[in-house]
Parts: C-alpha cells; structure tokens; sequence
C-alpha cells in the first residue's frame, strides 16, 4: 500500500509539535525534528519551538545529497554523528552550514514498513548524546509510529469503502454522479451519461452541470433539496425531471449525500423513472377501460332490473294519476255547485299538486336509475336511498306475496356516494331476495331491511329473507360473474353489487339467516374527515337506540308507513 500520499491531520501534528519541543528542552539542544520523505525531496515535516533553530516547518532539501537523515532512512538504522567536523564521513554534509556539526537520529515507518521519515536532534556543539537519550528517541519515535498506524488503518477503510464506492458507480445499475456545490460535475457513471444524453467527453469539458440539466418549473423543488442538504447533510429521495442534451425530459428518482461537513461536493443517486412512468400510465389506462366496461355492465343491469320491474312501477305511477283525475273531477263539481264552494276547490287543487309530485318524483327516480349518467359522488341519507327503492319495488314484492319490514337506525351519518350506484345495489339485493323466496312454497315470505353503523362507523345495510338461503358451495361462488342458479339469470347481479361498494371503499358479504333464509350486508365506510363527526354523533346516538330500533316510525314517517303498508296488504 502506498502511503506517501496520506495527509497527517492537524490534531496528530499538533500532538508531534509536543514531542519535538519537550525533546529538544530535555536534550538541551536547538532542534528536534519530525522529517518525512517526498521524493526527491524530505520535508521538515515538525520542527521543535527552541531557540537557535534554523529549521522551519515545510522547508524542503534535496535526497541525494548526503544529509544525515537520507543514511537513517537507507539503513533503517538509528544514526550518532557527536561531532561532524571531525568525522571524514560527515565534515561536509548540507547541515554543517547551517552550524548543526552533531546528530543523532532513528528511523519512523509506515507499519508495513515503508519508510515515513526520521526523529532526530541536532546540536551546533560537540555531543555525545547518552544512552538514554537514544532510548527516549526511540520511546517517542514508537509514539509517533502507533500514530501512523491508526492513519493507515483510518486509510485502508477510506479505500475499501473506496473500492465499495467505485464498484457501485461502474456497475452502472443506477445513475451516479458527483457533484459541486456550483453545478459542476466531477464524475458520472455511463448510466447517467446515457439517461441524459451526453457523452464522456461533454462531462471532461465541462459541458454538463446539474444545474442547467434541471428544468425551470424544477428549480424550486431543486432549491428545497439544497436547503435540505445544507441542513442534514443528505437529500431523501425525490422525483424530479433532467432536461437531456436533445431537449427532451427524463423522469428521476434522485437521492444524495455531501461529503463532509462542508457540504459542498457530494454524490447524487439517480433512477430512470422512464419505464414505471409508462407502466404507471398503461395501468391507469387499463384501469379506466375496466371502469368503463364495469359502468356500461352496471346500466345494462340496471336498465334490464327496471325493465323487469315494469308491471310494477306502472302500478306504483297509477296510484298518484288515480288520484289526480279523482280529485279533479271532485274540484270540478265543488265549482258547479251554487253557489260554487271555492275553499273546497282550492283543497283539492293542492292535493292534485301533491300527487302530481309525487308522480313527478317517481318518474325522476326512474329517470335516474335508468339514464346513462357519469358517476357522481353526493352526501347523502342512506335511510332516504333505501326507502326510495323500497317504493319502487312495491309492486313486484306485493305481487310475490312478500312482507317488507325495515329496521332504520336513526342519526346515521351522512354518506359520500354515488346515489344512482348504491340504489342500484340495494336494488339487485331485494329482487333477490324476492326472486329467492317466490321460488320457495314456505310462508311466511318476509324481508327484513335494516341500516345501521358498522363497527368502523360507516354504515351497515342488511337485507335479511326467509327464503331457501344460502349453501355452503354456492355462498364462495354468489358473488362471482355470470354465476346463477336460475334459468334466465345472468348472474351478474352481485357481482355488480361487490364492484360498486368496492369502489366506494366498502365490503358486501353473505351468510345464512337465523332461523332460515339468507342475509346480505354490505357496509360503507365513511370519508376520512367525517369520522370524527360521526364518532360524536354515535355518542348521541345510543342513548336513541332503544326507540329506533323497537319498529316505531323512522324519521321519515311518510316512506315508513309505505314498508308497514307493504306487510298489511302481503
Ligand atoms: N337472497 C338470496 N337467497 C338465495 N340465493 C341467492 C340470493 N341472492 C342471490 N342468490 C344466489 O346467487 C346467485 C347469483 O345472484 P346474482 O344476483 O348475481 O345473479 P342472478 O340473480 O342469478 O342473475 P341477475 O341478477 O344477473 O339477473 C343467484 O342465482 C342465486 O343462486
Ligand atoms: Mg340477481
């Protein structure tokens, strides 16, 4: 390994001044040195603060020149010169000018054993240097080498991770780059190269900065992840654009990292969001032509549900008109009588208006369940929605023989759904139900349509029936398309049900009833910021309870007599 190039940090240095100054006031001479090789020169790398010192930190000599440290360092040997100017070897070495004529010295080494420098001492007398002496410089020389030794392994880790580093950048399996604070870029893998359109050579001249590959309307976003990194010294990984060298734009996934704590060089991890974009856009199509498919299935049921409940709206329409020419007539008469009795027309005038209403109402509803209209999400009474489609299929439960109740819990929060699509489910749930027990000879044939709140504090609809109910293999299978035990049944009412509460964040399930007959819920859960509300409205709630749910009139007492209307006259 090659440890020439290791910078000795200043605390360390620092640590060594120590070491020269208290040798050089022990040994009572001018200097105490810490030398380090660099070819072809050696540095004075420490000099002690003594007085008569003529050597300064940094200065420089030329190897090859004879100077007593080069015959330490070539014999890693300690070296005693007492008296250079009577010894033919030394009388004309480099230092003698600078009146140093004594030495000794030992040699410092890298610990595997490439040469660092020397510790030595000089004096501008005569000295013998004692034994001891020699021992003290070796003392602190190995002082100095157990330094050296925690810089070398400091060294070898730096490099492995190095290593570790480069390895990554050249498996080009993701964008790399290392950047400068003012947009340079240092380096960068292929992958990025290639992701924005350059190559080696824009990079060598400079022609690539981070700065400029980033689009205007990024910059902000841009600036934040600066700030970021300033701040904790890292970037978390954010989606971006690049500008590619031709102009067009790649989408990133970038992450980084400074450096030191200067923050101001560091590497930047770059992903091609290219493809996932375009897997991400394929699936939102998709997704969007299953939803239209799933919309167009969901009218078809609908209009065909409708069609079958013909006969049956038909008779819910007669009733009002009825009414209407009844009471016209009635107001007719009350105007020829002498003289005419006008506040009896003027009653029954506002009756004709009420059941007009009403018809008008009645054909609105079947308007909606029947246009072909884009979903549309509206607050709404789930008690209100149920009770509309209750009187809708009046007739066809009336023709069966089958009894309606309801079980409506009273102070339920309000709903966000799509109002045509959740009657649409409670709908395909009665005909069922109906269509279930009329296919049985066993009386009683009643229906038990409750809403609650469900433990999550959405609301809970169940539909219980005394028809055959459910077995075990058919109960995993009624919810799947175009599964359906009856001759002209497509089978694709509940799966329409599953898909519509699905959408809406909710789950639809079935079992069997207590005593007989088949039950299906299914619960809707409220919208994030409505929780709270309703948790509230819970808390209010359950002292109502006990009222709502023996059957006495639900809040909307006019659709309530319509359900008690319905077990009369089954
Ligand atoms: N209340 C119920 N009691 C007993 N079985 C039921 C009940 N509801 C549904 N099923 C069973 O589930 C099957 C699937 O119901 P689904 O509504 O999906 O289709 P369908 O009613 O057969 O046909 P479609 O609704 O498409 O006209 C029915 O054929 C029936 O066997
Ligand atoms: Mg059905």
């Amino acid at each position: 390994m090659l440890y020439n190039s290791i910078k000795v940090p200043s605390e360390i240095i620092h640590k060594w001044q120590e070491i020269v100054d208290v040798l050089a006031e022990i040994m009572h001479v001018p200097s105490a040195l810490i030398m380090r090789v660099e070819p072809p020169n050696i540095k004075v790398f420490v000099s002690s603060e003594s007085k008569g010192n003529p050597y300064e930190a940094d200065e420089l000599a030329p190897l090859n020149t004879g100077l007593y440290c080069e015959t330490v360092m070539k014999t890693c040997q300690p070296l005693l010169v007492p008296d250079a100017l009577r010894d033919e070897a030394w009388k004309s070495n480099p230092d003698i000018k600078l009146g140093m004529i004594s030495y000794l010295g030992v040699p410092i080494s890298w610990p595997d054993g490439e040469v660092f420098g020397t510790i030595c001492v000089l004096d501008n007398k005569r000295n013998e240097y004692s034994k001891p002496y020699l021992r003290l410089l070796h003392q602190l020389r190995d002082a100095v080498q157990i330094d050296l030794q925690s810089l070398a392994a400091q060294h070898k880790q730096l490099e492995e991770r190095e290593t570790k580093i480069r390895r990554l950048v050249d498996a080009n399996i993701i964008g790399i780059y290392i950047w400068e604070l003012d947009g340079r870029l240092l380096e960068a893998n292929d992958t990025f190269l290639r992701m924005v359109g350059y190559d080696r050579e824009d990079l060598i001249s400079g022609g690539v900065r981070w700065t400029d590959l980033t689009p205007l309307e990024w910059r902000d976003r841009t600036a934040r992840a600066q700030e970021e990194l300033k701040r904790t010294g890292a970037v978390q990984p954010f989606e971006k654009e690049y500008l590619r060298k031709d102009g067009s734009r790649v989408p990133v996934l970038i992450g980084s990292a400074a450096f030191d704590e200067q923050r101001d060089q560091g590497v930047a991890f770059v992903l091609n969001l290219t493809e996932r974009k375009q897997a991400e856009a394929e699936a939102r199509e998709s997704e969007g032509r299953y939803r239209e498919a799933l919309m167009e299935l969901a009218h078809v049921n609908r209009v065909t549900t409708m069609g079958q409940l013909t006969a049956s709206i038909s008779h819910e329409m007669k009733q009002p008109i009825g009414a209407v020419v009844a009471n016209a007539e009635a107001a007719l008469n009350w105007l020829d009588a002498q003289p005419p009795e006008l506040n009896r027309v003027r009653q029954t005038l506002g009756w004709i208006i009420r059941d007009s209403l009403r018809a008008g109402e009645i054909i609105g509803r079947i308007q909606g369940l029947i246009k072909k209209a884009p979903p549309r999400r509206e607050e709404m009474e789930i008690n209100a929605a149920v009770l509309e489609i209750i009187a809708l299929t009046r007739g066809e439960v009336v023709k069966n023989g089958v009894s309606v109740r309801t079980h409506l819990a009273e102070g339920l929060p309000l709903i966000r759904v799509d109002r045509v699509q959740l009657q649409q489910v409670v709908l395909n749930l009665i005909i069922n139900a109906v269509e279930a027990m009329s296919a049985v000879r066993e009386e009683p044939r009643e229906l038990l349509i409750c809403t609650d709140r469900d433990a999550l504090n959405g609301v809970l609809v169940s539909l219980r029936d005394s028809g055959p109910g459910l077995d075990p293999a058919s109960l995993e299978h009624v919810f799947d398309p175009f599964y359906t035990t009856k001759p002209s049944g497509m089978g694709m009412g509940l799966s329409i049900c599953r898909s519509i509460v699905e959408a809406h964040g909710g789950r639809i399930w079935a079992g069997a009833n207590e005593t007989r007959g088949a039950v299906f819920q299914f619960s809707l859960p409220l919208e994030r910021d409505e929780t709270i509300s309703a948790e509230y409205a819970g808390q209010c709630r359950l002292s109502e309870k006990a009222d709502t749910e023996s059957e006495s009139e639900s809040p909307f007492s006019p659709t309530a007599d319509v359900s008690t209307e319905i077990g009369r006259r089954a």
